[in-house]
C-alpha cells in the first residue's frame, strides 16, 4: 500500500481528484496518509476533513525564520511516514533537505506542457496568461518528478489541451485543471502505486 501525502495552498481541487480517485478505484494500492497545508482556512483543508483524512497547516506566518519553518514543514510530512509526496497545488519553495530525502519520491503538478510556461514566476494565472499572450494553440499540464530546480525534475505525465477561441485565463485554467491536471495526476499516483514507474539517467521509465 502506497502512503501518500499531499501538500496543498489553496482550494485543493487536485487533491479532490486524488481523493475520488482512491475512492472510485481508479487510484488503487494508495492511502491518503495526510494533508498539509501553507494556508490557514483554505478549502483543500476542509476537503481532507470531509474525508476523515489528518491534516494540519505549515504556515512560515508562525515561524520566526524560513529555516525554522522549512525544518519544520519536513518533520510535518516525516510525520505521516510517506512513501510519496504530492504537491497538488503547492505554492511554496521546497527545502533543499526534503528535496533530497523525497527524490523520485516527491511528484508535482504543474499547469502547461513542460518546459513552456514554467519556473520561477509561472504559477496559477500566470501560465495561462502567458501561453495566451504567446498565442499557443496546445497547452496542457505536466507531472513530474521533484528536483532542485523550478519544474525542472523528471516528466512522468503530461497530456494536452487545445485552446478555443475567446478563452481567457480563466476559463483555460479551468479547462486544463479538468481535461488534464484531474486526469494526470491520480494517474501518476496510480503507476507509482504498482511499481511501474522509475528514473533513469534524469528521464522517467514507464513500465506497461
Ligand atoms: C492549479 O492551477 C494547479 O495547476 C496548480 O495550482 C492551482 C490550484 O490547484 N498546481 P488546486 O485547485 O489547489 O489543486
Amino acid at each position: 500500500m502506497l502512503r501518500i501525502v499531499v501538500l496543498v495552498s489553496g482550494g485543493g481541487t487536485n487533491l479532490q481528484a486524488i481523493i475520488d480517485g482512491v475512492n472510485n478505484g481508479t487510484i488503487t494500492n494508495t492511502e491518503i496518509a495526510g494533508v498539509i497545508s501553507n494556508n490557514k482556512n483554505v478549502y483543500a483543508l476542509e476537503r481532507a476533513k470531509k474525508h476523515q483524512i489528518p491534516n494540519c497547516c505549515i504556515s512560515s506566518k508562525d515561524f520566526e525564520s524560513r529555516e525554522i519553518f522549512n525544518e519544520k514543514l519536513l518533520a510535518a510530512v516525516d510525520a505521516y511516514k510517506p512513501d510519496l509526496v504530492v504537491l497538488a497545488g503547492f505554492l511554496v519553495v521546497i527545502p533543499p533537505a526534503m528535496i533530497e530525502r523525497y527524490r523520485n519520491r516527491m511528484i508535482n503538478i504543474h499547469p502547461s506542457l513542460i518546459p513552456s510556461f514554467c519556473g520561477k514566476g509561472f504559477y496559477g494565472l500566470k501560465v495561462h496568461e502567458a501561453a495566451l499572450a504567446r498565442g499557443v494553440k496546445v497547452v496542457g499540464a505536466t507531472v513530474h518528478f521533484v528536483d532542485e530546480g523550478t519544474d525542472t525534475g523528471p516528466i512522468l505525465l503530461q497530456k494536452a489541451v487545445e485552446i478555443q477561441p475567446g478563452d481567457t485565463p480563466e476559463v483555460l485554467q479551468r479547462r486544463v485543471m479538468e481535461e488534464a491536471e484531474w486526469k494526470i495526476l491520480p494517474r501518476a499516483i496510480d503507476l507509482i502505486a504498482n511499481g511501474k514507474v522509475s528514473v533513469k539517467d534524469g528521464k522517467t521509465v514507464i513500465a506497461d
